[in-house]
């Protein structure tokens, strides 16, 4: 009995998934909706009264019920690497030349063209044909777990289709592609948010990137995601290219970009790459270039890669996507550093699939350099980040009677007088009292990077700030006191101020390196704020630090020194970190970080010749990080770094059994130990 059971299970599954890469996939469905929901239907059941059948891969385990309370760190058994980015014909003859140079004369060389997604990457690990784990990029070496989400996405396989012609072993593989949300289904999902006073995604990129880092894989798998698959990877074999590497995805059930093209020359890839330009327009998602690669995986080993590009493959950037629209009008706003930046005021127009009435102006000099007027018409665009700027003006639109734009003299906010630093294009507002300063600090120091207060948002802090609850950051924690008021603001309901009053409490936890981040020290970035707090292990200490201890620290030059410096001399803002303090906050860091790196007390010796800068110089970096450099090969030596052309300390190394690394490996540590 319960062998026809499981026969019936094995029957139903087989055909779900057959229908679901025929409707997913191929986009073929081959039978009704009606009777797919039968077999649906079918097989819950079944499982619902058999349980021990239940496995993983069932088309019906695709949404887990639990939510992620936090992602965990994954980290890329290879790293995932990005690209290094070509605009014109030129660029691209450069790199055809860089490649020809590296390989041996007279190697044929074809190049695969493909699409370059603009969406999410993710790295999906199969072990047996089965979906395992899924990560997000992160830096490339590390990402998030984001596993229950991405099984939810009907074009990805929770299990290898069956292939008889795949002539390679793939028990412990990754899958790696780039998730997307088609243009079409972005704009549905942003309406519905529209309806609900939602906060809106501003592009299909985003709406992809944010969905995925979703607590509740039961709204993840509503959200219309999909996937392109563009490498398999293995550490167990060796594929013969890359298009016979999508070949196999392909066979195993994964979506393919169809735009894909294999040639022989870069005149053809040129060629092609102008075609996609063209058909950009009308595709059914975002794309932002082109990618070319070597398509001989023995020839990409051979290139290698320098820092965190290879130097078999480059992204083929095309046009930024623009539109014409009428300047309104230049408005200043400030920011929480007090700078005073142009804005323009634009009469709404569509543009890369979202609807554009605000744009960036720089700063005064680039309106001069522009000539950039009130009323003018204007072409904006949007290039690779997600605010639109103001590229120029059509002349010959222009009305007659129109004024050059000249900066205000005082804060468009708070009415003071604007200061212009001598080395600096930037207005600044003084006041550090100002209004839309404070604001601007409170949103930075609330923000997901620094003390991540979910909830606690610009349109709130305008409002706490208007009605006088809040001011420095430190006034944050003493909401908690003002709760049966808060509660009457706008009617924000005792449900949504206990979680805020949550969130702020949890803020208390943040290390010690967020929460200088948070400061807003200007130059502080979270990098800097990193190395600071790996150092001084408490506020006191960093308080009391002159200013050559602070740039003693490895890349801690004199402009964040100062800074910190002048910042902690301030009476005002002494009082608010006493303050905090005072509430709890998280002003101590758990062990020095920053000294300790993969170069720490190991000695190297460096041979051959090295691409990407000179010995001295890799010497140089290795001291800086805390290693040794000697010039002979001993069996104290922990490593030996071999460049081009390694002679005879190469030969010792291996006859002694020392660790030999190459030039790309040295280029990930140092990566790593500088980003530390
Ligand atoms: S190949 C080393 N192929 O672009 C090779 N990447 O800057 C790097 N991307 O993070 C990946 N479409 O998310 C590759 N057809 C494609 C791609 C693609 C989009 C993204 C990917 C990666 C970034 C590289």
């Amino acid at each position: 009995m319960s062998s026809e059971v499981k026969k019936r299970i094995d029957t139903l599954r087989e055909l779900i998934r057959e229908n679901d890469y025929n409707y997913y996939v191929l986009a073929e469905p081959a039978i009704s909706d009606y009777n797919y929901d039968m077999l649906i239907k079918e097989l819950e059941k079944l499982e619902a009264e058999h349980p021990e059948f239940i496995s993983p891969d069932s088309p019906t385990q695709r949404v887990g019920k639990d939510l992620t309370k936090e992602f965990k760190a994954a980290t890329h058994k290879v790293p995932m690497l990005s690209l290094a980015n070509s605009y014109n014909e030129d660029d691209l003859n450069d790199f055809d030349r860089r490649v020809r140079k590296e390989l041996p004369e007279g190697e044929e060389i074809e190049y695969v063209v493909e699409y370059k997604i603009d969406g999410a990457s993710v790295n999906i690990n199969y072990v047996n044909g089965l979906f395992n784990t899924a990560a997000t990029r992160g830096d490339g070496f590390t990402g998030e777990e984001i596993t229950a989400n991405v099984k939810t996405i009907k074009t990805i396989p929770l299990r290898f289709k069956e292939s008889k012609d795949i002539p390679y072993r793939l028990n412990d593989v990754e899958v790696r592609g780039e998730i997307f949300m088609k243009v079409e289904d972005f704009k549905k999902l942003n309406n519905e948010r529209e309806e609900k006073g939602e906060k809106l995604f501003a592009n299909p990129r985003n709406s992809s990137a944010g969905t995925l880092k979703m607590q509740d894989p039961r709204i993840v798998a509503q959200r219309p995601l999909n996937m392109f698959a563009y490498v398999l990877i293995s550490t167990e074999e060796n594929f013969d290219s890359q298009s016979e590497n999508l070949q196999i995805l392909k066979k195993l059930g994964f979506n393919i970009n169809p735009e894909t093209r294999l040639f022989k020359t870069i005149n053809e890839v040129l060629e092609y790459c102008r075609v996609l330009e063209e058909k950009r327009y009308s595709l059914e998602y975002e794309i932002d270039g082109a990618v070319i690669k070597v398509n001989s995986i023995r020839q990409q080993t051979l290139l290698g890669s320098i820092a965190k590009s290879p130097r078999w493959a480059i992204a083929f950037k095309f046009k930024a996507k623009q539109a014409f629209t009428k300047l309104k009008e230049i408005t200043w706003s400030v920011g929480r550093t007090g700078a005073v930046t142009p804005v323009a005021e634009l009469e709404p127009v569509l543009l890369a699939g979202s609807t554009i009435s605000r744009a960036t102006l720089h700063n005064i000099d680039e309106i001069r350099r522009k000539d950039i007027r009130e009323n003018d018409i204007v072409i904006i665009e949007k290039g690779g980040d997600v605010i639109p700027k103001v590229v120029a003006v059509v002349l010959d639109e222009r009305k007659e009677n129109t004024k050059a734009t000249e900066p205000p003299l005082n804060c468009p906010v708070c009415s003071a007088l604007l200061f212009q630093p001598e080395d600096e294009v930037a207005y600044y507002c003084e006041n550090t009292e100002c209004p839309a300063q404070e604001k601007g600090r409170l949103e930075h120091f609330a923000s997901r990077g620094a003390m991540d207060i979910e909830g606690l948002g610009e349109a709130l802090i305008d409002l706490f700030v208007e009605q006088g609850f809040l001011k420095s950051y430190a006034d944050i924690y003493e909401l908690k006191g003002k709760r049966d008021e808060l509660i009457q603001v706008d009617r924000l309901g005792e449900k949504s101020v206990d979680n805020l009053l949550a969130a702020i409490e949890e803020s208390k936890k943040q290390p010690f390196a967020k929460v200088l981040f948070a400061l807003g020290i200007r130059y502080v970035g979270s990098g800097a704020a990193k190395k600071l707090a790996g150092h001084f292990l408490s506020i006191d200490e960093l308080m009391g630090a002159a200013e050559e201890d602070i740039t003693s620290i490895h890349e801690i030059g004199p402009s964040i020194s100062g800074s910190v410096i002048k910042f902690f001399s301030d009476e005002s803002n002494r009082a608010i970190i006493k303050k905090l303090v005072e509430h709890g906050i998280n002003f101590k860091s758990e062990k020095r970080t920053s000294t300790e790196t993969f170069f720490t007390g190991k000695t190297f010796v460096l041979t051959g010749t090295l691409s990407t800068f000179s010995r001295e110089e890799a010497g140089e970096k290795i001291t800086a990080l805390g290693g040794k450099i000697t010039s002979s090969v001993s069996k104290k030596t922990n490593f030996v770094i071999a460049g081009e052309n390694a002679g005879s300390k190469l030969s010792k190394a291996e006859k002694l059994g020392v660790e030999i690394m190459n030039e790309s490996e040295l280029m990930i540590h140092l990566q790593k130990a500088e980003n530390k």
